[in-house]
């Protein structure tokens, strides 16, 4: 038996490991806003060096259509340029240090091409980047063929008014098809819904999005902050710190006057409330990777903190993460989620159960119909403030330093307490008929739905008004 001759073993990609497999991972929604990424990633490019301001991305635009046939996203943020043609159209980063010392969010150099296999089959790429503009071909011959890896390149017919890029997918794949034609009603107001939130802080510093012709508003979440000299006033609970090149603020507070048990016993509060943005936002570099979570990834439930409740409505976190090295960011590969696992983010989230814990005692000691009342005035008194104007609030404060793990600097407010929070209340309780609490309870209320616990309080608060006479 003649021995058998060991070579080489081939270790080379499979196309269709691209172009099926890694598109499974991703929802078409979290495909298109990763095409969005990279057009806030251009400008921040062709903005290198300059002075941040207020509104960076003043004047940028990205144009998305969605039709039955085809997808198209033009961007005026600044072309691809032609000097990084042998990296932007391979699968993966070549060129690692290509943003060195830029905020970007881009990576692992897969999202535009992930984003083309998830959507359609054949696609064009047109991008204008000064004197260079050039059209590139994706085919659905290139996408079988195993063997050929390059993709041809035209010089651009005409130019551009402004520098920029369009990505045109047609021979949609067909549960794309099928979202964009039957349902497209309905997808598009969910991805509008999306880029409202997600993009909100980008909206807010000047970028504009189209979806089908519309400007999609931003979705901003505003933290009641009082300007007064009161020392015990309603303000955010508010960290900062810098560590490992990785700028982070955390800001935690009310949204708006907290529900009154009335309002959450009726189910009133949600319906109320529409724009339900109670919880937590975390930013990663303007892009908001997780939106007014509720659950124990931003530490609801968990370690002191109560579980999230309607009571709880009023109250809305965001965390910024900010690097210049977007590997530092605590985000995920797809980056719409957060690292759970992430020392860093680990860390900040004590900080986040910290500054939470205030707001859900306030909402817990101001209970009761009279508590409840003077609670919103406070609130009310508060104006609401962006995330932005918190920090130029906040610089005017005094900051203590955090000397725990993670050094930061952090204002702690004083949140008014009502005056027997300290211990010198007594709980009253008793039991009556059904039928005589559903009489009584028809008696005080307009609508129905209320609880015995509630009956009972509004007949102790309407006896107590009648004594005080
Ligand atoms: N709209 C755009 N404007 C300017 N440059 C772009 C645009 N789209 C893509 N590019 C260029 O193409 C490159 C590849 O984009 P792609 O989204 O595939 O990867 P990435 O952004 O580098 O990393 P990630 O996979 O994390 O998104 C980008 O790094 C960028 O240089
Ligand atoms: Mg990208």
């Amino acid at each position: 038996m003649t021995a058998r001759i060991y070579n080489n073993v081939p270790a080379h990609p499979v196309k269709s490991f691209f172009v099926h497999m890694l598109t499974r991972d991703i929802s078409v929604s979290d495909a298109i806003l990763d095409l969005l990424d990279n057009c806030v990633d251009g400008i921040i490019r062709k903005n290198r060096g300059k002075k941040e301001g207020a509104a960076p991305y003043k004047g940028y635009k990205a144009q998305i259509t969605i039709g039955k046939d085809s997808f198209t996203i033009h961007d005026n943020c600044g072309g691809i340029p032609w000097s990084l043609h042998e990296y932007a159209f391979r699968m993966g980063r070549a060129k690692p240090d290509q943003d060195a010392g830029l905020p970007v969010v881009g990576t692992y150099g897969i999202g535009m091409k992930r984003a083309i296999f998830k959507i359609g089959q054949s696609c064009l790429i047109q991008t204008q980047n000064g004197k260079d503009a050039y059209d590139i071909e994706l085919s659905p011959a290139w996408m079988r063929n195993e063997d050929e890896w390059n993709i041809p390149v035209k010089a651009a017919k005409t130019r551009m008014k402004a520098d920029g890029t369009t990505i045109v997918v047609e021979k949609l794949n067909k549960g794309v098809a099928e979202l964009f034609s039957d349902n497209a009603k309905s997808f598009c107001r969910d991805f509008e819904a999306q880029v409202a939130s997600h993009y909100a802080f980008i909206i807010g510093k000047g970028f504009t999005v189209e979806v089908n012709g519309r400007a999609i508003s931003p979705l901003p979440t505003k933290l009641a902050f009082d300007k007064s000299k009161k020392t015990k006033a309603i303000r955010p609970f508010v960290y900062t710190t810098r560590t490992n090149g990785v700028d982070v603020f955390l800001a935690v507070g009310f949204t708006r006057p907290i529900p009154s048990e009335e309002e959450i016993a009726a189910d009133q509060v949600e319906a109320r409330y529409s724009s339900l943005d109670a919880g937590w936002t975390i930013v990663c570099n303007d892009r908001a990777v997780l939106y007014c979570d509720r659950t124990e990834l931003t530490g609801w439930g968990e370690a002191g903190v109560p579980k999230y409740h309607t009571q709880f409505i009023a109250i809305s976190g965001v965390v910024e993460f900010r690097s210049n090295d977007a590997s530092k960011l605590p985000t995920t590969t797809t980056k719409r989620g957060i690292d759970a696992a992430s020392p860093l983010y680990l860390q900040v989230k004590n900080k986040m159960r910290e500054g939470m814990v205030l707001f859900t005692n306030y909402t817990n000691k101001w209970k009761g119909r009279e508590l409840v009342q003077q609670a919103r005035s406070q609130i009310d008194d508060a104006e609401p403030f962006g995330i932005e104007e918190i920090k130029h609030n906040v610089a005017k404060l005094r900051l203590s330093h955090v000397k725990s793990r993670l050094r930061g600097r952090q204002y702690k407010p004083t949140l008014p307490m009502p005056a027997h929070a300290a211990g010198d209340s007594r709980r009253i309780s008793y039991s009556k008929p059904i039928a005589q609490i559903e009489l009584v309870s028809d008696y005080l209320f307009e609508s129905d739905g209320h609880t015995p616990s509630l009956v009972g309080e509004r007949c102790f608060d309407e006896i107590l008004k009648e004594a005080r006479k």
